[in-house]
């Protein structure tokens, strides 16, 4: 995946938002990267460009090979479909529908062959450890126990990229290390981009690298080896984005 020159202003009225400006970066194939960043730095803005939730105000996106400026709606529904999963902080579930029912929803609105889908439901379950709470309704589950149905719903159209908006920002730390743990084993077991928007940097150390965006910009970037942890990612993320005066 990579992103060139990408900006985003929002104009409501004569204000304008300057949300991202001028950003490139570039995720290798199987990376697990964290975007680091304050609250209104942009780090869901450019979530939704990636994920052609939206589109730029200039500058350029590549999605698992596809340029996706000048494509049509119906095309960047279909990229988004079959290509990334979406993982939110709060979690999006249908809460009238069982964890199944919410895992196998993409499949149904897809129209795959409801046997087949049942097979990959069950898997996914098995994969997030929630195989005894199939039939649960999100109300019935606990906040950590949603995320990862979501994470499963994330899976269920096998896509190559997964996006994760503050997944665990409604979640204890304990809850939080299970989500950080999925999202590493599908960069490492299944080889998922996974690109994770945090401003813990307890979950960015889990990360092959960390992004830190201020103001909509990228200030600065940290690789995460084997010897990183939560603390020394912090301190990287506050030096570049929140430099103390000599
Ligand atoms: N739909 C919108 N209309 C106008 N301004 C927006 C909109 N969405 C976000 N913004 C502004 O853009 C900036 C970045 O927002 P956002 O990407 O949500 O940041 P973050 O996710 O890092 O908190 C903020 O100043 C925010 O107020
Ligand atoms: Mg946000």
């Amino acid at each position: 995946m990579k992103v060139t020159n990408l900006s985003k202003i929002y104009r409501s009225g004569r204000a304008e938002v300057h949300a991202l400006e001028s950003v490139s970066f570039s995720v290798a194939d199987g990376e697990f990267l964290a975007i680091m960043g304050a609250s209104g730095s942009g780090k869901s803005t450019l979530l939704h460009l990636i994920g052609a939730l939206d589109t730029p105000t200039s500058g350029e996106m590549e999605i698992d090979g596809v340029r996706l400026s000048g494509l049509s709606d119906r095309d960047l529904t279909r990229i988004r479909r079959e290509k990334i999963g979406f993982i939110f902080q709060f979690f999006n579930l249908i809460p009238t529908l069982s964890a199944r029912e919410n895992v196998a929803l993409p499949l149904m609105i897809a129209r795959k062959d409801m046997k087949e889908s049942g097979k990959r439901v069950d898997e996914l379950l098995d994969l997030v450890h929630l195989s005894d709470r199939a039939d649960h309704r999100p109300d019935e589950l606990s906040g950590g126990e949603q995320q990862r149905v979501a994470i499963a719903r994330s899976l269920v159209m096998d896509p190559a990229i997964i996006l994760a908006d503050e997944p665990t920002g409604n979640l204890d730390s304990h809850n939080a290390d299970e989500i950080y743990a999925l999202l590493r084993k599908l960069s490492d077991e299944f080889s998922r981009t996974v690109v994770m928007v945090t401003h813990d940097g307890a979950g960015a150390a889990h990360a092959d690298r960390a992004l830190f965006l201020k103001d909509g910009r990228i200030v600065g970037e940290k690789k995460i080896g084997k010897g990183t942890n939560a603390a020394s990612v912090a301190s990287a993320y506050q030096e570049l984005a929140h430099p103390k005066g000599p």
